[in-house]
């Protein structure tokens, strides 16, 4: 009799075990895709959605590397007798699968919004008391992405910003283990605005998690988030990344040179680009910031390592990434109003250490050094130099092995 008690709880630890775990192979590099919410708001439908996943493709994005999606909030209307989500069936005639489908068959993956609350930012129906039977529904349509919001979650107050960690851990675990029983491998998005510290505990979670409040299209916004990026480095890595935030790139808020440094920056820490822009009209200069594979490649890179604040001189940052093949990535970032003339030498940048982790020290005569938007290499002989950096941009090298 003890014998099978004992043996029950064996295997009923076993089971839960099994459950309570998310997709693990998943996001091994920063997701890549577009999502509806920074410039089409609540104005979500199948026709704008099936038309983004066809420029994705003619535009050249999916090339680049673009992958997700994502139709953010108000796709949701209420739940029937069932509780079933439903689907606001003006807006998308042919329902949630039809529109799996006709991604997936573009090569893309789709990917789809909910809240740990009642309610959505929004006020649509959320996924909370509800997280298995809406896990179990986007499996079936074909989920392969779901981003899952914070407001409403301790009841009728839309600000929960200050509720526990403890509450947000739970809440967030109940829906990884809802979408890991449903059994459709679903990247997994926390966005509780990094209110409850969510690096401490996403990466048995989920895959990304943000770290601040919502990003609006102006260089201020973009800095106070950036800040806030200092020191997380550590928690990133392949599988579980910090998240700042969707790009603005190309929304009309700020200047070309400062998409250039916005989108440096996302890359220099290994940040989900995630874009938010209309890429059925965007400008050249639009497109070729957002496909420039030279610096994607600095976000996309195996080792999974996020960048860090070397040097922070006030106005002027030199930010380094480690890369595979023990090559790196060094960013000058000048945020102020004035061109800057900065002294930087080429050889120290190869030999700083970061706060947490020990790096190799390399020599410069066994690099060659590309500036990455200006597509070409420089030449090192002297590895003092002093370089120009305009108001709001940015220089961003790279440190290739000969
Ligand atoms: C929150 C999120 C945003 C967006 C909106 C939608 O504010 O942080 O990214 O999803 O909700 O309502």
């Amino acid at each position: 009799m003890i014998k099978n008690i004992f043996l029950l709880i064996v295997a009923f630890s076993y089971c839960s075990n099994l459950s309570a775990q998310k997709f693990d192979d998943l996001a091994q590099t920063p997701p890549m895709g577009w999502n509806s919410w920074n410039k089409f708001g609540c104005d979500v439908s199948e026709k704008l959605i099936m038309e983004i996943a066809d420029e994705m493709v003619s535009s050249g994005m999916k090339a680049a590397g673009y992958e997700y999606v994502v139709i953010d909030d108000c796709w949701q209307v209420g739940r029937d007798e069932n509780g079933e989500i439903m689907v606001d069936e003006e807006r998308f005639p042919n329902g949630m699968k039809y529109l799996a489908d006709y991604i997936h068959s573009k090569g893309l993956k789709f990917g789809i919004y909910s809240c740990a609350g009642i309610y959505t930012c929004q006020g649509r129906p959320g996924g909370r008391g509800n997280e298995f039977q809406d896990a179990r529904t986007y499996a079936r349509w074909g989920v392969d992405y779901l981003k899952y919001d914070w407001c409403y979650a301790t009841g009728k107050d839309i600000k929960t910003a200050g509720s526990s960690q403890e509450h947000a851990k739970s809440s967030y675990t109940t829906m990884r283990d809802a979408i890991y029983a449903a059994g459709r491998p679903i990247v997994f998005s926390i966005c509780d605005w990094g209110f409850q510290q969510p690096w401490e505990w996403g990466k048995d979670v989920g895959h990304l998690w943000r770290t601040y409040w919502d990003i609006k299209d102006r260089w201020a916004s973009l800095l106070i988030i950036f800040d806030k990026q200092k020191g997380l480095e550590k928690y990133a890595g392949p599988g579980h990344w910090n998240d700042p935030d969707m790009l603005e790139v190309g929304n009309g808020g700020m200047t070309n040179e400062e998409y250039k440094t916005h989108f440096s920056l996302w890359c220099m820490l290994a940040a989900p680009l995630i874009t938010g822009n209309d890429i059925r009209t965007m400008s050249t200069e639009t497109k070729e910031i957002l496909t420039n594979k030279e610096i994607i490649a600095l976000d996309q890179d195996t080792l999974g390592k996020q960048g860090f604040c070397y040097r922070d001189n006030g106005d002027y940052e030199i930010w380094i990434k480690e890369l595979g093949n023990n090559e790196r990535a060094v960013c000058l970032l000048n945020r102020s109003d004035e061109i800057k003339n900065v002294q930087v030498d080429f050889d120290v940048l190869l030999k700083v250490n970061s706060t947490y982790w020990k790096l190799k020290p390399y020599k410069l005569e066994d690099y060659k050094v590309r500036d990455l938007w200006e597509h070409k290499e420089l030449n090192t002989e002297k590895s003092t130099q002093y370089i120009d950096i305009t108001p709001h941009s940015v220089k961003v090298f790279r440190y290739i092995k000969k």
